[in-house]
């Protein structure tokens, strides 16, 4: 674990250490649990990434990342949260997707992990296989994370854990569209609260019919 946390302390990214290990005692519980993948939407350059795949190779599965790599509303140039370096000076636009493979092999995880290149709600109508764990972390406007919701949340197996970052009930504190969807999966009866650290949240998902 070690290893693993110098590689999450190294690499590019927005999520700080009391939330990284957090998602990563979720992401032990649900392989342990289940033995099912685990999904990631938003891999950005792999800081996430790397905890849910110590967790899947601990438990004999794997972690499924799925990104365009293209980066979020936030990301692009002129916006907050722009990195110029993570800019391909061959087109003109971000690609995070170096990087990441640069943050996998470093954390010598790479055998357990699936990278999908492509936008969340298309991959997301390709999937069939029962997930143990979805960790929403993409597309911060409304658009995107209710179709991050809408997408993975009913491929959860029950019992499997939603993990939802970037929540934030006062608005004075950043944007509401990850809180939307914590709010609606609670609300909707099929989830209930496991966690609450910094931004995190974990919830379960209950037994029964899931209506998203
Ligand atoms: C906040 S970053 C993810 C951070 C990462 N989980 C970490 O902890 O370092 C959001 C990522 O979501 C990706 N993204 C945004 N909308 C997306 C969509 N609709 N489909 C796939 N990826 C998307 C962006 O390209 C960006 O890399």
């Amino acid at each position: 674990m070690t290893d693993v946390l110098a590689a999450f302390e190294a690499a590019k990214g927005f999520m700080p250490l009391d939330e990284g290990l957090a998602l990563h005692a979720a992401a032990k519980e649900a392989a342990a649990g289940l033995g099912l993948p685990l999904l990631e939407v938003g891999t950005y350059c792999g800081r996430s990434t790397i905890l849910l795949a110590d967790a899947a190779r601990g438990a004999g599965t794997v972690v499924v990342t799925v990104d365009h790599h293209r980066g979020s509303e936030e990301q692009q140039p002129g916006w907050e949260y722009h990195d110029t370096s993570l800019v391909d000076p061959a087109v003109g636009r971000m690609d995070t997707l170096p990087a990441f493979r640069r943050t996998l092999y470093a954390a010598g995880l790479e055998d357990s992990v699936i990278a999908v290149v492509g936008r969340s709600p298309q991959v997301a109508r390709l999937w069939r296989q029962p997930l143990g764990l979805v960790f929403v972390d993409g597309g911060h406007t409304d658009e995107h994370a209710a179709a991050d919701y809408e997408g993975w949340a009913p491929l959860l197996a029950e019992g499997g854990l939603l993990v939802v970052h970037d929540v934030f009930p006062d608005p004075a504190d950043g944007g509401q569209a990850p809180y939307r969807i914590y709010r609606r999966a609670l609300e909707s009866g099929a989830f209930a609260e496991v966690s609450v650290t910094g931004s995190l949240r974990v919830l379960r998902r209950e037994p029964g019919v899931l209506a998203v």
